[in-house]
């Protein structure tokens, strides 16, 4: 029996104001809704324009379930196409990137389509005749995306009618994408030095709540990061004065609960949030020679101290999306399963700034995101340790409750104590209210 289809009511009573239900993560029906409604309703990242810099170039990729391409078109904009043969529904692409030319072929019977989707050819076409064949569904061609918001190179889809606009979804937090682009002195990010991807047998809200949970670094962390601490103290006893770039990015994992508590969370509406408000980890890697005298001279001193004293730790862009400003990095949380979650990690480059600074971003993918990674696997541990544990009953709560503030849901954005939970419930009301607003029944509330 289905307990939550066109049911908002039962959905809307797993997200209480201090605790979610264990059926968010492990209910494959919850999760077969959420890519039905969530990923639907939400504006979605699909890629960086920089990933198809000329006409024909494609990436394959997924808006929750749903697979589409993005290519660039022969007059330079970028579209978002359905990846499914209008024919019989065969994926149309199925490599990660490509160039397909002046159009894309059906490997089945092909069926050929121009790059903004619309139908070019059949062969035999003489045997549709006088079938009423253009008036079908199939007539049109691969299906576009109706909704696709090309934010400075920042592609978003939304696959509903209904929903906001991408500009009331996002409203103050494309700051952080801002910040980002920005850091660039020309204003232009490039993805570069390829995607990892790692494969987490959890649940990807879990991902999704840990980019704000600073109470886990120095723990979870203690066995990498506090391990490299060690070995640094025992370089600096010994003489050695030049901290290397992996010590850099690696040691602040280690900082203490009130370095965490002082660097603040900020929440804005609809479940998108950031740490490292007035400072962060990323607030005390070395000047990179050149750099600030790039920015200064396309910005002006104060423009260029602005921009660069954003330390913004991470920034989430719900549902399914962390950047790293300050280290140009962006992961992606791509829900596979109610257990099962691809996570992406994408690399820029900050064109015209000096080659140090994506060798940083790099390292830093490396040391803490890859599948080889020092401290991602801490993390992995605990997703995967807490889907387990999920699965007893006794106690169907999940708590959220750290620095609650009774008064908070009334509150678009704010800034609070970096260690709160805050921006874990903002998700969860923004996972409701997204979840319900487009099933039979829902009353467009909340
Ligand atoms: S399925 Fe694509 S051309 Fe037939
Ligand atoms: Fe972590």
């Amino acid at each position: 029996m289905s307990r939550y289809r066109d049911n908002p009511e039962a959905i809307r009573n797993l997200v209480r104001e201090t605790q979610v239900h264990r059926d968010v993560y492990v209910d494959p029906e919850i999760f077969a809704l959420e890519m039905e409604h969530l990923f639907a309703n939400t504006w979605v990242h699909v890629g960086h324009a920089s990933q198809v810099p000329n006409p024909g170039d494609y990436i394959t990729t997924t808006v929750g379930a749903e697979p589409v391409i993005m290519v660039r078109h022969a007059d330079g904009t970028v579209k978002v196409l359905y990846n499914r043969c209008p024919h019989k529904g065969t994926k149309i692409a199925i490599d990660g990137c490509g160039n397909t030319g002046k159009f894309f072929r059906c490997p089945y019977h092909a069926w050929s389509f121009r790059t903004d989707g619309s139908l070019l050819a059949i062969p035999l076409k003489k045997g549709y005749e006088n079938t009423g064949f253009e008036d079908s569904e199939a007539a049109r061609g691969l299906t576009p995306v109706r909704h696709v918001v090309n934010y400075r190179d920042f592609v978003f889809a939304r696959l509903n009618d209904g929903g906001p606009t991408f500009e009331d979804y996002f409203g103050e937090s494309l700051s952080s994408l801002d910040n980002m682009i920005d850091r660039s002195p020309v204003g232009k990010l490039e993805v570069a030095g390829g995607v990892l991807r790692y494969m987490h047998c959890c649940n990807w809200k879990m991902l999704v709540e840990n980019q704000t949970d600073t109470c886990h670094p120095m723990v979870a962390h203690e066995s990498s990061a506090g391990t490299a601490v060690a070995i640094w103290k025992q370089a600096e006893a010994a003489g050695i004065t030049q901290k290397p770039m992996a010590v850099e990015i690696i040691a602040p994992f280690m900082s203490p609960y009130e370095a965490f508590e002082n660097m603040g969370i900020r929440v804005w509406d609809n479940g998108h949030g950031h740490t490292g408000v007035h400072h962060s980890i990323h607030s005390n890697y070395s000047a990179i020679p050149g750099y600030f005298e790039a920015m200064t001279g396309a910005y002006g001193e104060e423009r260029a101290k602005a921009i660069l004293d954003e330390a913004r730790h991470n920034t989430v862009y719900f549902p399914n999306v962390m950047i790293k400003g300050p280290i140009q990095l962006m992961r992606i949380f791509r829900p596979l399963a109610a257990d099962r979650t691809l996570v992406e990690s994408y690399t820029y480059r900050l064109v015209g700034a000096p080659d140090v600074l994506l060798e940083r971003t790099l390292m830093y993918n490396r040391l803490i995101n890859a599948p080889t990674s020092i401290v991602g696997h801490d993390d992995l541990e605990m997703y995967e340790r807490a889907q387990e544990g999920l699965m007893a009953r006794g106690n169907d709560w999940v708590n959220i409750q750290r620095l609650y503030d009774p008064h908070e849901a009334d509150q678009p954005t704010a800034v609070s104590n970096g260690t709160t939970e805050w921006q874990m419930r903002n998700q969860f009301r923004a996972w409701a209210k997204y979840m319900t607003m487009s099933m039979e029944g829902a009353d467009h509330a909340g």
